[in-house]
């Protein structure tokens, strides 16, 4: 079964397939917040520096161990690991649980990204004041209707992994993503001429160092691994469907390259807003849904802007709680020899007891603290700060120092000897290292 596995039909699928994955609400919600609450600028260097130093390396060996092994994050380290990988696989465990905790919280956001759309067809949208949309946003996320919506997303979800991976996921994401580009791209020009542009482009590029400390570094490396789907089997899962022929650098580079674009092009349509509507760039996972109506109020047919806009999140946040599925129900129908049916339906179950939690954690829920966190947030920063760097450090150490030099050769090349020196010692030394220390400093 595993020998014939299907393979992605083109190359653009592969792309468009592994960025489906990467953009998503990550780029459009988490990296503006993100951004803003740890002061602009210098968050944004060492976000790219995360990227650059860590992620692309990172996205190498899951591609690298997905296709080698053409098997989910536990069947990866099992075949690949010499005697049999068994506390190896216990990464598997990490990435099913980091997995099913995002799942949860980003069903919730895309569940707003949902509610916006209909506001928008409906109009209703653009009829809420500047000064009433906090309240109004406020009452939404505090209400039913917002659980609502996140069992909606759930139900989507798994009607669509129900499907399979490839039937649905590479038609839709080939036409989905460049769309996506083209709409970010028309708001970023729009954004840019809005009166706080300049601010807002400074905020953003003008780096301060004065405010990183040690919780902005870990931020910004959580904000990477979230952003690219790293360090939880998600890129191995999808690598497992590549062709022989798939050239793995350049595919790792090219996602990791697009989806960075993606959240620059976000930060340039949200910060000019920010300054222009008087907002505080700090709000947290709110700042987005309070400033985007503002920037479609403005704009000529901006009901037809808004409608288009988040209609294209809410399916690029599809693409994405897609491929988290993916880890578990490949997990449960590879290893454990379950039906495709019956592991999504555990997988939503799961994610329905825990997405409602985070659901209600804006409305009745708010009062529950854990470590100071609501459940919402304690998911997210478990997952995104823990688990996923956690996850991605013993994937490269795996990469480096576990996996035969040959596998690791034979599928990265064609590659030049230098870069796969260069990549080596990443994995070996410099991603493990660096998550290390950040994980120590913090
Ligand atoms: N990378 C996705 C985004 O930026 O929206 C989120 C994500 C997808 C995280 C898949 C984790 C994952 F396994």
């Amino acid at each position: 079964m595993i020998e014939n596995r299907p393979h992605f039909a083109t190359r653009l699928g592969v792309i468009a397939t592994t960025v489906g994955s990467a953009v998503g609400l990550g780029n459009i919600w988490r990296f503006p917040y993100e951004a803003g609450a740890n002061g602009g600028g210098a968050f944004l260097l060492i976000y790219i520096a995360c990227i650059v130093v860590i992620g692309i390396p990172v996205v190498c060996a899951e591609f690298v161990m997905g296709r080698a092994s053409r098997r989910n994050i536990f069947g990866a380290f099992r075949t690949l690991a010499p005697r049999g990988g068994r506390w190896w696989s216990a990464v598997g465990v990490l990435g099913i649980t980091g997995s099913t905790l995002i799942l949860a919280f980003y069903s919730v956001v895309a569940g707003w990204t949902a509610e916006y759309f209909v506001q928008s067809v409906c109009g209703s949208l653009a009829d809420v004041a500047s000064g009433e949309r906090r309240a109004a946003f406020d009452s939404f996320t505090g209400g039913w209707r917002c659980v609502m919506w996140t069992l909606v997303i759930l139900g989507l979800n798994c009607l669509i992994v129900l499907g399979g991976v490839r039937k649905g996921i590479e038609r839709v994401s080939n036409l989905l993503m460049p769309l996506l580009f083209v709409l970010l791209l028309t708001l970023a020009l729009n954004s840019l001429l809005l009166p706080g542009a300049a601010d807002g482009l400074a905020f953003l590029f003008r780096p301060d160092f004065s405010t990183v400390d040690s919780g902005v570094i870990l931020s910004a490396l959580g904000q990477a691994f979230f952003s690219l789907s790293l360090g939880l089997g998600t890129m191995m899962i999808y690598a497992s469907y590549f062709s022989h022929r798939t050239p793995l650098l350049k595919s790792a580079a090219t996602t990791a390259g697009l989806d960075t674009m993606v959240a620059l092009i976000a930060g340039v349509i949200i910060f000019p807003a920010v300054f222009t509507f008087g907002a505080e760039p700090a709000a947290g996972p709110k700042l987005v849904f309070e400033v985007l109506p503002d920037i479609f109020r403005m704009m000529p047919a901006g009901a037809v802007w808004s409608t288009l806009f988040f209609l294209l999140l809410l399916l690029a946040s599809l693409t994405s709680t897609i491929s988290m599925s993916e880890i578990s129900v490949a997990y449960f129908c590879e290893q454990w020899g379950m039906s495709r049916r019956k592991a999504v339906a555990v997988n939503t179950s799961v994610a329905v007891v825990l997405g409602t939690l985070c659901a209600l954690s804006f409305g009745p829920l708010s009062d529950l603290q854990i470590c100071g966190m609501t459940v919402f947030n304690l998911f997210d920063c478990v997952a995104s700060n823990i688990i996923m760097p956690l996850g991605g450090m013993l994937i490269s150490i795996f990469s480096g120092w576990v996996l035969s030099r040959n596998v690791l050769q034979a599928e990265l090349s064609p590659i030049p000897r230098a870069l796969l020196r260069a990549l080596t010692f990443s994995l070996r030394y410099i991603a493990p290292g660096a998550i290390a220390v950040i994980f120590i400093a913090y």
